[in-house]
This record gives structure tokens, C-alpha cells and sequence, in this order.
């Protein structure tokens, strides 16, 4: 293999912007072109990078490995599959087994199709959604993906944008503006469980009564909280029965699978559809979801990332009471944030300085995005972590 200054030459090279993924990129994890791009081995919470240097990580590729890298139990349970075959002309019998698994572990869910990836997932509910209720519009908080219905980026079409709204997380009276101000009742309301923070009992009971009284579609977008808050995800957490669910990143324990779920009388109107999907049912994830919920079901893998999640959320509480000028710190201790303040002066500067001092440690920490434990963080990763991030917090208060 080529060293890593040709590979990242070859990246510039033959990839437009030299990744595939925008929330790889070094610049949007670290703040700057400093920074591992590549990784070599990736075992529990620790990776390395290409010039064999070790980080324990708290990424976990977006929030994908839940168990930690390479779980021994998931890994296994792919190797198994892999000499059966991957996919073929014909449906892997693992479909079903991972479908009434799912039904099992999930409370509002009582069928279930697969796709690949959780932008593909909550595109398929916003199909089925129409198709269900004969209506176009869609009311949204939170992120869903790439695909046209939930962007406004250059290429999207702008009957397309026009058709889906967007709604304040946690702000009931935003949610009711946005909703009397439609033409006619939208198809679904989709949401995050957790944007920033914790949702208010009182939104989600909002949001639920219209969608029942007007029959929308009330769709829980679990792909962050599905396979980390608990067996039964947010939904269960925070009592919260959607109409329909999607799940992916943790599911398959960094296997590329994602999973619509719901009622079965609106799940019916899948019959309505074309949506179709080479390698949905590619079966080395099946095994690898199965493997993986499995696992996280029997050794309780939710509570230990509640409990490692807390230390690392109170740590980053306790460096905001220290440095309050300069910190900022949201989520909830299953997936919590922690940056510099937005308006700081000289933001990305500090930022890039930050984030180099905690890599240079031998800890990757987002600049922008949720840290996620997993059920191989222990507490003296979250520990030492912590006083490399306060230390370094502290010299940058000195500057500022
Ligand atoms: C809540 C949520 N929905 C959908 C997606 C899109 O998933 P994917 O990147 O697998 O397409 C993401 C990705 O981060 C997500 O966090």
C-alpha cells in the first residue's frame, strides 16, 4: 500500500473534494487539514491511522458501532455468512429472522423492509407516507440524508424544496405555525427524538395529537437512537410510539444496513410501491445486525453507554463551568457535543488548535458533531480524554 501523503495526493486526484463522505472530511471533524484521513486497523474504541498512530475514538464512525470496532461476536457471525455466499438471484432467509428480531425489540413496529442507508430509509417513509395518505406535504425537524425531498441544495428542484417544511426541535408553537400555515394537511411529520437535547414531553404530545387527529403519518427517524439509547430505542426511552420508525448506523454494527418499520396497515401500502433495491438484502449484514442486536440485547449494551456516556457528558458540564466564555455543550450523555462557542472571535483558529492538541493526545473528539461511547469505551478512556481536553480548553481561555 502507498504511503499516506500519496494516497491523499491520489484522493485529491481522483476524488471531487477527496472524500466520499462530507463528515469524514479532516477539515470537518478537526477544524483544519490537520489530521488523520485514513485509518488502517480499528479495534473496540481504539483505531489507528496510517502512520501507526493509535487513537481512542469517540466517533465511532458517526455513531455506527455501538458494540465498539470489530466486535468478535459480529465479526464472526459475518464470517460464517460469508461461506454461504453474499447475495444472490434469490432472498437471504435472514430477512425474516432480523424482521421479527426487530418487531421484537421495537414497540411501535410490526413490519419491517430493508435498505442500505439511512437516506434511503427515510426517503422510502416519505414515499410510503404519500402513498398511504393520497397528500404531498412533509413537516421535518432534524437531519435525514442527502436525498432531494429534505434538502435545499443547488440541484434540487424547487417544487421539490417547496413541499417539504421545516420545524423548530422542541418548540411546539413553531411546529403549530408551520402546521396551520400549510395549504392542506401534510403526509407525515418526521423527526429526530434528539436534536441538541433531550425532547420535551410536552412537544412530543403535541406532535403526536395532530398526527392522530389528521391522520399524518408520524414517522421517528431512530438512526442515531436506535441501537444505542436502549433495545426498544428512543421510542421506548422517552415512551413515544411513531407510526412509522427508521433505524440504521448501530443496527448492523458498521455493516451498511438501515430497516423502515410501522404499522402493518400502513406498511401495506409498500404494495402501492417500487421500491427496489439490489443488495438490500445482501446477507452478510442481515447476519451482522442479527449478531449485533442480539448482543446488544443480552448484555444490556445501552446501559453501559448511559453510564460511560454520563461521565463523559458531566466531564464536558464541568469544562463549560470552568471556561463558560468559550464552551459549548449540548446532546444527551448517549450522544453529546462539545465546542467552542459559535461567535467566538477567531473561531476557526481556535477550533484547528483545539482539536490538534486532542489528536496529538491520542483522542479523536468531533468538532461539530455528537461523540458517541460504545460498549468498549471504558472509564479511564472518558477520564484521561477529559483532563487532555480541559487542559487543552484552558490554554486557549488564556488566549482569548
Ligand atoms: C438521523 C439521521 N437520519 C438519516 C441519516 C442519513 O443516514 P446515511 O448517512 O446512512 O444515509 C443520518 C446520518 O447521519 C442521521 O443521523
Amino acid at each position: 500500500m502507498d504511503d499516506p501523503s500519496r494516497i491523499q495526493q491520489k484522493a485529491k486526484k481522483y476524488i471531487p473534494g477527496g472524500f466520499s463522505t462530507e463528515s469524514k472530511r479532516t477539515d470537518a471533524l478537526f477544524g483544519s487539514e490537520f489530521g488523520p484521513a485514513y485509518f488502517k486497523t480499528a479495534e473496540g474504541a481504539e483505531l489507528t491511522d496510517y502512520e501507526g498512530n493509535r487513537y481512542i475514538d469517540f466517533g465511532m464512525a458517526l455513531g455506527a458501532c455501538t458494540l465498539g470496532y470489530n466486535n468478535p461476536v459480529v465479526a464472526e457471525a459475518i464470517q460464517n455468512e460469508l461461506k454461504n455466499g453474499i447475495v444472490t438471484t434469490l432472498s437471504s432467509p435472514l430477512e425474516p429472522i432480523l424482521a421479527e428480531l426487530i418487531v421484537d425489540m421495537f414497540p411501535s413496529i410490526e413490519q419491517v423492509r430493508f435498505l442500505k442507508t439511512g437516506a434511503e430509509a427515510c426517503s422510502a417513509a416519505i414515499r410510503l407516507s404519500r402513498a398511504y395518505t393520497y397528500r404531498e406535504y412533509i413537516l421535518m425537524s432534524g437531519y435525514f440524508g442527502w436525498h432531494d425531498w429534505s434538502n435545499k441544495d443547488a440541484g434540487v428542484p424547487i417544487a421539490t424544496r417547496n413541499l417539504c417544511i421545516e420545524f423548530l426541535f422542541n418548540d411546539s408553537s413553531d411546529f403549530l405555525d408551520k402546521f396551520n400555515n400549510l395549504p392542506e394537511y401534510p403526509a407525515a411529520v418526521i423527526l429526530e427524538p434528539v436534536v441538541h437535547e433531550a425532547p420535551k414531553r410536552e412537544f412530543l404530545k403535541t406532535i403526536r395529537d395532530i398526527c392522530t387527529k389528521c391522520g399524518i403519518v408520524l414517522i421517528l427517524d431512530e438512526m442515531k437512537t436506535g441501537a444505542r439509547l436502549g433495545p426498544g430505542g428512543a421510542q421506548e426511552y422517552y415512551n413515544f410510539l411513531p407510526d412509522l420508525t427508521v433505524i440504521g448506523k448501530g443496527i448492523a454494527g458498521g455493516m451498511p444496513l438501515a430497516a423502515i418499520g410501522g404499522k402493518k396497515e400502513i406498511m401495506d401500502s409498500w404494495r402501492k410501491l417500487w421500491i427496489c433495491s439490489t443488495l438490500a438484502g445482501e446477507a452478510l449484514s442481515l447476519a451482522a445486525a442479527i449478531a449485533t442486536l442480539k448482543f446488544f440485547k443480552e448484555n444490556r449494551v445501552h446501559e453501559h453507554i448511559e453510564k460511560m456516556g454520563t461521565h463523559l457528558y458531566n466531564g464536558f458540564k464541568r469544562i463549560a463551568r470552568d471556561f463558560p466564555r468559550i464552551t459549548e455543550v449540548s446532546g444527551i450523555p448517549q450522544m453529546t457535543m462539545i465546542r467552542l462557542q459559535r461567535d467566538m472571535p477567531n473561531l476557526k483558529h481556535f477550533e484547528a488548535e483545539l482539536f490538534t492538541e486532542v489528536l496529538t493526545s491520542g483522542f479523536i473528539l468531533r468538532r461539530n458533531g455528537y461523540n458517541y461511547v460504545s460498549y468498549a469505551h471504558t472509564e479511564k478512556h472518558i477520564r484521561d480524554c477529559l483532563n487532555v481536553l480541559h487542559s487543552a480548553f484552558e490554554r486557549i481561555s488564556k488566549q482569548t
